[in-house]
């Protein structure tokens, strides 16, 4: 049997942490493995008691003394955005059009398609996101290229080709029918298919005419068991432009409530300006606000309240992510850097045992693949990623004063990034390390 038996200090959450002693929230094994066999955990726990349980003819990655945890999930990219990173000086709506169209009609190009979704994997690999939502460009073939190269590394990853039938440049448009056509056929192809799952992806209300609206309504209600991907409430200019062109709507939210987009698995990436009534409408229907937070920084979009969405009593699910291109790093360390500073300019304080459940677990939950990812629990796939909170002269320096597993976490959410990750694997095969 080829197992697989990755040696290391074990950190799996069990469920969301109530605060920054609450021990009971995770699983952590100072002298701990994990047994991978057939890319899936079959046990996770004290090294002793895991490894009495490998075949003779285990493999051991002995990664000790550093944190083995589950990889990171990124619950909103752009595949097409390597290239639009670090564009200056534009809001949302001039930074569409000045950089980021531009760039997505490279597209059509499905070479270009195929170069990029290689490098985009590699590269949130890399940085120990072992799980992206992915949005790709309109071109039906940048979807079947990033779907091709996850496939053929194992990756459990969510994508879709972007609908988008107005307000675009004439080289990045759809039209309903086509939107609909090509979203099927890729549905068909490629939802579940190896570990493969589909998002229907309407970019936004202002790049979608009702019509279109309607057909990706339809085609979330054909497809239950796929994801839904979009943009809500994250500028104010474009706030007041979705207003204008749906004057029959109640506010923003509703406009993907009516065509029936919001749901239990719809992401919606920003969320950062909803009203009362809407993250009402959110919480009630189960939606999912996307975080973003170097994102929302860069583009100067605002500051996103996680902790009131969190407390309140009807409670959001939330879920983390970089947004590369408006984001500025691949790195869901320096993310959740990012999201505990947006959230301290609001007073409040993200606990690092709170950051790294939404990282991994919490995530996972956002996006309803729990069962398969964000957690080492048996049964699962062994998506692992292995971090050194010494990585840099700096880190080893800040870590002599480490007296706890959250200053740990602190540590490498503060300092950390890419050089942090010391190993990667992807249903059990090493990847990074
Ligand atoms: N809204 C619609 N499209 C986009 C995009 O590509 N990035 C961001 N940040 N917001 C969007
Ligand atoms: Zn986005």
């Amino acid at each position: 049997m080829d197992d697989l038996l990755i040696r290391g200090r074990v950190l799996s959450f069990l469920r969301e942490p109530e605060g920054s002693e609450d021990r009971a929230s995770y699983l952590y094994e100072e002298d701990g493995a994990v047994l991978v066999r057939g890319g899936r955990i079959v046990a996770t726990g004290e090294h002793a008691g895991v490894a009495a349980q490998a075949g003779t003819d285990v493999a051991v990655a002995d990664h000790r003394p550093h944190l083995v945890l589950p990889g990171f999930i990124d619950a909103h990219i752009h595949m097409p955005q390597m290239q639009v990173i670090a564009s200056y000086g534009a809001e949302l709506l001039d930074w569409l059009n000045d950089y980021t169209f531009p760039e997505e009609t490279r597209f059509s190009d499905a070479q270009h398609g195929r170069r990029i979704a290689r490098l985009f994997l590699e590269e949130v690999l890399r940085h120990g996101t072992t799980t992206v939502a992915a949005y790709c460009s309109v071109h039906k073939a940048s979807a079947e290229a990033f779907f091709e190269e996850s496939h053929a590394r194992n990756m459990l990853n969510i994508a879709g080709k972007v609908m988008m039938d107005r307000n675009a440049p004439g080289g990045l448009t759809d039209t309903p029918q086509s939107g609909y056509d090509d979203t099927k056929a890729l549905i068909a192809a490629w939802h579940g298919k190896g570990r493969q799952l589909y998002a229907i992806t309407p970019r936004f209300a202002i790049t979608s005419t009702p019509a279109q609206m309607e057909m990706a309504g339809a085609l979330a209600a054909e497809h239950p068991a796929c994801h839904v991907q979009t943009h809500l409430s994250e500028n104010q200019a474009e706030i007041r432009w979705t207003e204008e062109l749906y004057p029959q709507a109640k506010d923003y939210t509703d406009v993907y409530a009516r065509y029936g987009l919001l749901g239990p698995k719809s992401l919606f990436g920003h969320c950062i300006h909803l009203s009362e009534r809407e993250a009402d409408a959110m919480a009630e229907a189960g939606g999912v606000a996307v975080f973003c937070p170097t994102s929302n920084l860069f583009l100067g979009s605002g500051l996103f309240d996680y902790q009131r969405y969190r407390r309140r009593d009807k409670r959001l699910r939330v879920a983390t992510a970089t947004d590369v291109g408006g984001g500025t790093n691949y790195s869901m360390l320096r993310t959740m850097d990012e999201a505990y500073k947006v959230i301290a300019l609001q007073g409040e304080k993200l606990n690092p045992l709170q950051s790294f459940w939404q990282l991994t677990r919490g995530n996972a939950e956002a996006l309803s693949i729990a069962d398969r990812a964000g957690t080492l629990e048996p049964g699962t796939d062994a998506d692992i990623v292995v971090l050194d909170a010494g990585a840099t002269p700096a880190m080893a320096l800040r870590r002599e004063r480490v007296a706890t597993l959250a200053q740990e976490l602190f540590l490498l959410q503060t300092l950390g990034d890419d050089r942090a990750v010391a190993a990667v694997y992807v249903a059990g095969r090493a990847v990074k390390g």
